[in-house]
């Protein structure tokens, strides 16, 4: 819907009951339908403005993960919906083309919401990427994939009831998600596809690959295209990353997208499961394109002019809630941790203390990766990013400038994105002033 030069978008968030086995309906939240919500399009520069109707019976937020935009738009704790209410908040799309998404984000409720469905996509288009022969027909040759694990209780409910397990790894489950469809087939008719694929779980890692170990290309990350294609024959994806690739299909068979499984305490549990996630099916056999030896022009990443700041995440304690912290804090609601200069270049060091994964996301950005334990960034990750795995005992250095927006009081949040990490308190929230 377009109105004086805006694109508005109507989103309505609400309790649902959605079938992902035949038969059994599973109470949920759904943004415009039953589970999940809408894969919404736009081009940089649009004006969007979006109205977000609560219909629940609590308070929620809908933040935009990824996006550059005002505090006062960001969706994060402090722009809380009461129920009954609309928001609609207004702002420019400054991106590059890439795949971002949004999601609940109500202070301590942001686990409990995005595992009862409050999550969606927003694929943004621009000039540079139009311009490059890649596959971007929307279902048909560039598919949208929202990939998250579940566990159902015998009555086919997801209660979102934590054991000291969940409290500590987060949440994770048994049965693969895409899109909220367990097991899809994708019959297509193209040789070369695009799968943007979103890792929106709570709390489980993805080690994405594809039967007979086929090599594949990843084009772009978080915040856009890479400086070219790198090919792999698998990737990992942490709660909250995205993952560009193109698969080639010329030979007309059919490939299974499988992912192994794992949670934060890799280290000590290892793969928690393999899944056949998606089968594509190509109709057949085809000539594909040549792949583009070129896709971005990456600059440097940003020499820093502002602060050099250090974060620790650490763990005390076992299995309370509360044991997650970032130097040395939990998160606390009125308190700002720093203020950052409007205009400053900063670099954002974080060290992970803990025996767990822990990916770190930060607000209002796409940052640079400078360095991880003194190296430069493997080719996939040397993009744009906001959201970063950080292992035990890594040390990984952040650029990124604060560029447009200042507010002195509405805070922009940084934290860790298995979400039951978050709720317990593993962020933090500064302003840019
Ligand atoms: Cu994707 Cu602060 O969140
Ligand atoms: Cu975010
Ligand atoms: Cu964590």
């Amino acid at each position: 819907q377009a109105l004086d030069g805006k694109r508005v978008f109507d989103l309505s968030v609400a309790p649902g009951a959605h079938e992902f086995r035949a038969g059994v309906e599973t109470r949920t939240i759904g943004i415009n339908a039953p589970f999940l919500g809408p894969i919404l399009a736009a081009r940089a520069g649009e004006t969007l403005r979006m109205d977000v109707a609560n219909g629940l019976a609590e308070p929620m937020t809908l933040h935009w993960h990824g996006l550059h935009l005002p505090a006062a738009a960001d969706g994060g704790p402090h722009q809380s919906i009461a129920p009954g209410a609309v928001w609609q908040p207004e702002f420019n799309l400054a991106q590059k083309a890439g795949t971002f998404w949004f999601h609940g984000h109500q202070h301590e409720r942001t686990g409990a919401h995005v595992w009862a469905g409050m999550a969606g996509v927003i694929r943004v288009a621009d000039d540079e990427e139009d311009a490059l022969p890649l596959p971007r027909s929307h279902g048909e040759d560039d598919f949208t994939l929202i990939l998250q694990d579940r566990r159902f209780d015998a009555d086919g409910q997801m209660p979102y009831e934590l054991n000291m397990h969940d409290r500590m790894a987060g949440m994770q489950g048994d049965v693969m998600l895409v899109n909220g469809q367990v097991g899809p087939v994708l019959e297509l008719d193209a040789p070369l596809i695009r799968l943007r694929i979103l890792n929106g779980a709570n709390g489980s890692f993805y080690g994405l690959s594809f039967s007979d170990e086929l090599t594949f290309h990843q084009i772009a990350s978080d915040g856009g295209l890479l400086a070219a294609p790198v090919a792999m024959r698998g990737a990992i994806l942490s709660p909250g990353e995205r993952g560009e690739y193109l698969v080639d299909l010329s030979d007309g068979a059919a490939v299974m997208l499988r992912a192994e499984t794992f949670g934060a305490e890799v280290t000590m549990m290892g793969i928690t499961g393999t899944h056949d996630v998606l089968e594509i099916r190509p109709r057949r056999a085809r000539a594909a394109p040549p792949l583009p030896d070129r896709l971005a022009e990456l600059p440097a990443p940003p020499k820093a002019t502002g602060a050099a700041r250090d974060f620790e995440l650490a763990m005390t304690g076992m299995g309370m809630m509360g044991d997650f912290t970032i130097n040395g804090r939990r998160y606390d609601h009125g308190r700002i941790d720093f203020s950052v200069p409007l205009g400053a270049t900063e670099t954002w060091t974080w060290t992970n203390r803990t025996p767990m994964l822990h990916p770190i996301h930060i607000h209002d950005v796409q940052f640079r990766i400078l360095s991880r334990n003194g190296q430069p960034p493997a080719a996939h990750e040397a993009g744009l990013k906001d959201t970063v795995l950080i292992r035990p005992e890594e040390t990984v250095a952040l650029g990124m400038s604060f560029q447009d927006y200042a507010d002195p009081e509405l805070p922009y949040m940084y934290h860790c994105h298995i979400l039951e990490h978050e709720d317990a308190g593993m962020m933090g929230q500064f302003t840019v002033v």
